[in-house]
């Protein structure tokens, strides 16, 4: 960490300049947004990955931003994906589009689907390195409940079936929005089908391609059919049953349920610390289960975790390589031959091993490209949970310490180099002197993710 004081000092002050204030319902919350720019609103795992490199910086701001976060929480336990301020107009789809209210307290305005449930593992992560007892028991006091909540929401709507695997049911759920993980189901979805209203409304107010390029963002027709879900789930009047069964778009996402198993992990922990013994084991019993099906989800003919699309009865696997496939490291979920098969792909110059490591898509696929968002470009999120699942398995191959070595180095440095981007292009195409950085500059994520990656290499 000694080696880059300056760039830690830019990441503490992009946090800073990204942290509003916002009053609802009489209450004020403080929380930092993603990027003033565009994403001026709160979201779930930003905001869990933003606490976990504010707890470096400054204690009492990172438990106020989870503080905030599970006040967005509905009545049935869901954790939404965004949690609004009510002041800013920049953002599509605006809060009144989702018509949630009623299910929120104090009339917060939130959508109405989840992200990847990264909240108990920053609870847990906050936790183990803040100082201050007493701040901890108050922040434990407001959040354990929610964070207990949140998960038994999870289980009885989005897992259904007891089979260990929670179903997103729309691309956003998964945090990684336009992946090529989602193409084959999202094409069924007929265009036609879409009522001509809501194209003219993506149309007429969609705002991520005023600022940005849009051959980097996703297409008009992914837009038509990310509102077409949000209408279709505002018309079954967000009846989480009815959705999950319901909806064109249901899918096991081994991203999102390497990270529920973590959680579910984190969760029985922080109980046994300040809880219920007997609701510890209980989550921790979901953690198993997962890990038991993110196992065997694994297709030694194709080398990789699949995700399973479940739409309306399916069963059918998705083989598409990305990142997502090295996400049950994360969760503790590899056997010793995958674990070799995942190594060697990692360490493919014509798959994952590229100049900034690890690309969204392996580059040899028909579906990469280097620019556009979920579908090529390197987030240094997705490193983050990649290097900490390497490090879950040091002991069992002697190349393993060396790669989460050297992808926390090439992340750090596609930071220093590039800046504080949002997504990175992660090839060297022999194009000198320009920015490798893609999306919306000062991100908070990055920057969080930053000060993580210095604290834990001291
Ligand atoms: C984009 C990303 C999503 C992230 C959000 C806010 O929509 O795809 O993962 O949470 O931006 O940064």
């Amino acid at each position: 960490m000694q080696n880059y004081p300056g760039l830690l000092d830019e990441a503490k002050e992009i946090l800073q300049r990204n942290t509003v204030t916002v009053t609802v319902g009489g209450k004020s919350y403080e929380r930092i947004v993603p990027s003033k720019d565009y994403y001026v609103h709160q979201w779930l795992w930003d905001s869990a990955g933003i606490a976990m490199g504010q707890v470096h910086v400054n204690e009492e701001d990172a438990f106020n931003e989870l503080v905030s976060l599970v006040a967005g929480q509905w009545s049935n336990g869901l954790i939404p994906h965004i949690i609004y301020n009510p002041n800013e107009t920049r953002y599509y789809p605006p809060a009144d589009q989702w018509q949630t209210t009623r299910f929120t307290k104090n009339g917060i305005k939130t959508s109405g689907i989840t992200d990847p449930p990264l909240l108990a593992i920053a609870a847990e992560y906050l936790c183990a390195n803040a100082s201050d007892e007493q701040k901890k028991r108050d922040f434990i006091n407001i959040v354990l409940p929610s964070l207990m909540a949140y998960h038994d929401y999870l289980k009885r709507y989005r897992d259904p079936e007891d089979c260990g695997l929670l179903t997103i049911v729309h691309p956003w759920e998964s945090g990684t929005d336009n992946s090529p993980r989602w193409d084959s189901i999202l094409k069924r979805i007929d265009l036609n089908m879409i009522p001509t209203s809501i194209k003219a409304n993506v149309d007429m107010n969609r705002k991520d391609i005023r600022y940005q390029d849009s051959q980097e963002r996703p297409t008009e027709e992914d837009y038509y059919r990310y509102i077409y879900l949000i209408e279709l789930f505002k018309d079954l009047s967000w009846d989480y049953t009815r959705i999950v069964q319901e909806t064109p778009f249901a899918v096991k996402d081994i991203f999102f349920n390497s990270i529920w198993e973590r959680a579910n992990e984190a969760l029985a922990a922080l109980l046994h610390q300040y809880g219920d013994q007997e609701e510890a084991n209980k989550y921790q019993r979901w953690a198993e289960e997962t890990r038991r099906a993110l196992t065997n989800t694994w297709s030694e003919a194709n080398r990789q975790y699949c995700d399973i699309d479940v739409t309306q009865g399916n069963q059918q696997v998705i083989v598409v390589p990305t990142n997502a496939l090295f996400m049950p490291l994360y969760a503790g979920a590899v056997t010793d031959q995958q674990l070799d098969s995942l190594l060697h792909r990692l360490s493919q110059t014509d798959e994952f091993s590229t100049e900034y490591p690890v690309p969204s898509t392996a580059i040899n696929s028909q579906y990469f490209d280097k620019e556009c968002y979920w579908r090529g470009p390197t987030w240094p999120i997705a490193n983050y949970f990649i290097i900490e699942g390497l490090k879950k398995y040091k002991a069992k191959h002697k190349n393993v310490d060396q790669l989460a070595n050297f992808l926390t180095s090439r992340t750090i440095q596609m930071i220093r180099f590039n800046g504080f981007w949002e997504y990175f292009d992660p090839i060297d195409d022999g194009a000198s002197g320009e920015t490798k950085g893609r999306g919306f500059n000062s991100f908070s994520w990055t920057a969080a993710i930053l000060i993580q990656l210095l604290y834990a290499e001291k």
